[in-house]
């Protein structure tokens, strides 16, 4: 039967969903889980707090479960993520300036050497940007350390693992807009001087079903241009029925329009799984059966 990752793959594209270690009892969840994507990302164990929880120790028994599973079943996996303001272990919170930045150094080391060879890329730094509308870097604990802590992560990544595809991740990126613009242009400089970066990952996590921003594809495009990979990597959408569908279709026909878009990641497998449930926006309902815009998704590739 035609499954997301047959239909994706039919068109040389992945098609992904994150996915959480303690479901995996659930039989109906690891049923869609294993039937029908190609790409995997763990939706929170590969984060700093799950594998650092105590500095320089670290804990991999979560995320290893899920790139067991996903090796067994032939999946590829996404790292997710290296560096981000978010979901950081208690004790970087007294650590700042250089003690900061080497504990970072020595977590993207450590981690990113753990699954040498394993990954087929890894979200290196996420969220990076702010949401104010002028393009600036957002306030955090990292970026604090120095204004290079992103190139310094990616230059990391690369010396401990260089065959993976590194990333840089963000949401509020759908449309050509400040956030947008100014990603693109820290990639472009980024290319111009070395540092090391390989694809742009777009979150899009998108509140309304429709409509989509209708610069959605060109704001992509604009990236696949300077050469680097684009992948929608935490792909959910608010709403329900055909405006769903339609949205979620319109996504598909995006990343199919663009050769360097290489796949489509879902942010969840049913509603319930999702980090925002209330807003019913993923492929399958909370009894695991396909809804109208997971058929949309395979009639569009
Ligand atoms: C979310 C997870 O889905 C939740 O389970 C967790 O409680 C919070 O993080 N952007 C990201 C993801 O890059 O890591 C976030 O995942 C959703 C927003």
């Amino acid at each position: 039967a035609t499954t997301l990752g047959s239909a994706a793959s039919a068109k040389g594209k992945y098609f992904g969903t994150a996915a959480a270690a303690y479901k995996f009892s659930d039989s109906v969840y690891t049923r869609i889980l294993d039937s029908e994507f190609t790409m995997v990302t763990p939706e929170n164990e590969m984060k700093w707090d799950a594998t650092e929880p105590s500095q320089n120790s670290f804990s991999y028994a979560g995320a290893d479960t899920i790139v067991n599973r996903a090796k067994a079943n032939g999946q590829r996996v996404r790292g997710h993520a290296l560096a981000w303001h978010q979901q950081q272990p208690g004790w970087t919170s007294s650590l700042s300036g250089s003690a900061l930045r080497n504990a970072m150094v020595n977590h993207i080391t450590n981690v990113a050497t753990h699954y040498k060879g394993q990954l087929y890329a890894w979200d290196v730094v996420n969220e990076a940007f702010s949401d104010n509308g002028d393009g600036s870097r957002r306030n955090s604990n990292l970026q604090q350390t120095g204004n290079d802590w992103i190139e310094v992560a990616f230059r990391t990544a690369r010396a401990a693992d260089p065959g993976v595809k590194l990333c840089y991740n963000d949401y509020n990126t759908d449309g050509v807009n400040a956030k947008s613009t100014a990603i693109y242009t820290m990639v472009k400089d980024f290319l111009a001087r070395g540092v090391p970066i390989d694809c742009v990952g777009f979150q899009s996590h998108i509140n309304s079903a429709s409509p989509l921003p209708s610069d959605y594809q060109a704001n992509l495009q604009r990236f696949a241009d300077l050469g680097v990979e684009v992948q929608i990597t935490e792909l959910d959408i608010a709403g329900s029925g055909t405006a769903q569908a339609n949205s979620y279709a319109s996504v598909v026909k995006a990343c199919l329009a663009i050769t360097k878009c290489t796949g489509i990641t879902v942010w969840g497998i049913r509603d319930s799984d999702s980090w925002r449930s209330g807003d019913t926006p993923l492929l399958f309902d909370n009894s695991g059966n396909p809804k109208a815009a997971y058929t949309a998704v395979i009639n569009a590739f």
